[in-house]
């Protein structure tokens, strides 16, 4: 796998070629035609749900290659949302730069509001609520467990998408099959299931757990159920490299991660004009360090499952 082939940053893309449908936290999606959607995915980084004003090098295509990698992997339990067309296609020449690596062109699928999370691990608010109701979501759990413990099996904890700049909000399996049916509500928590016992399984052989992921389903104009979105990267998932995680597990500590960690521990520790950042934006502005130390953390994530 070969590191970011585009060196500059970008924040927030500006194409021209394509109407713009929406921009989330971090892609860009432009609509090609009326079937198909381009996923640009830019180098912003959120966190407490708020965008950061400093892009992260390197981190849209490093997700993009990422997610490709996952999709690749996974195309046995469940189709996906690719359509196997270059990105730079639907765009004009001038505009190639601007998507090359980054995008992925998909079908546009008819969403479900459901955010399929699966959980093999007790992690952060997991944790938090098992303490509490030694359940996690509702899902009973033995009792005993300790914080980054493996759960005795994997759990389903569906979540419903909220609105923009809302958290999205956890909901009961039974609340699922009230909103979609419940074939459609088991077929979601049993590929989900599947999906990420195939890639933890991968991981493990490249010496990373997947504490817990989040899935993004759609149905095709033929209502077969598909994967949509991104997978299983660092932004939808929480990986652990092996290494850290029996000496975390023992001190009850939460184990190194791959994920933004490093710059929540930044922002929980940062001052705006003296007091303690309120976790509404603006962010405060990123120290180099902190922006360099993420971007490693990407790179070294996409290399260790793709090395
Ligand atoms: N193939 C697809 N067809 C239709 N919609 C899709 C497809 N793949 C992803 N989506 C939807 O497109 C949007 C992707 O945007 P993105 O993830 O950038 O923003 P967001 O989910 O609104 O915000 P964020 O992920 O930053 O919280 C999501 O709403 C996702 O559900
Ligand atoms: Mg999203």
């Amino acid at each position: 796998m070969n590191l970011p082939s585009n060196p500059t940053a970008l924040h927030t893309s500006a194409l021209s070629s394509l109407p713009l449908l929406a921009r989330g936290k971090v892609r860009d999606n432009y609509a090609v035609g009326t079937d198909r959607i381009l996923m640009v995915a830019s180098d912003r980084i959120s966190a407490f749900d708020v965008i950061m004003g400093e892009p992260i090098p390197g981190k849209g295509e490093l997700l993009t290659q990422m997610a490709l990698f996952w999709f690749d992997k996974l195309g046995h339990l469940c189709p996906n949302h690719l359509t196997g067309e270059a990105p730079e296609s639907v765009v004009s020449p001038a505009e190639a730069a601007q998507v090359r690596g980054r995008s992925m062109l998909v079908q546009r699928l008819q969403p479900i509001p459901v955010e399929a999370v699966v959980r093999g691990y007790l992690a952060g608010s997991g944790w938090k609520e098992y303490q509490e109701s030694q359940s996690v979501c509702g899902v009973p759990l033995p009792a005993g467990l300790t914080n980054a413990a493996k759960l005795p099996s994997p759990i389903y904890t569906p979540a419903a998408k909220a609105a923009v700049g809302e958290h999205d909000e956890n909901i009961t399996f039974e609340r699922t099959v009230e909103m979609i049916g419940p074939e459609l509500a088991a077929k979601i928590r049993d590929v989900s299931i599947a999906i990420y016992q195939a890639a933890a399984d991968i991981a493990r052989t490249k010496g990373m757990i997947i504490a817990d992921t989040k899935f993004e389903f759609g149905l095709d104009p033929q209502g077969r159920l598909v994967l949509m979105d991104e997978v299983l990267t660092p932004d939808s998932s929480r990986y652990w490299p092996v290494e850290g995680y029996a000496e975390a597990l023992a001190k009850g500590e939460n184990p190194p991660s791959y994920d933004k960690q490093f710059l929540r521990d930044w922002l929980e520790q940062a001052k705006v004009n003296g007091k303690p950042w309120d976790k509404t934006a603006p962010a405060p502005r990123l120290p180099q360090e902190v922006i360099e130390k993420t971007a490693a953390k990407y790179r070294e994530a996409l290399q260790r499952l793709t090395g």
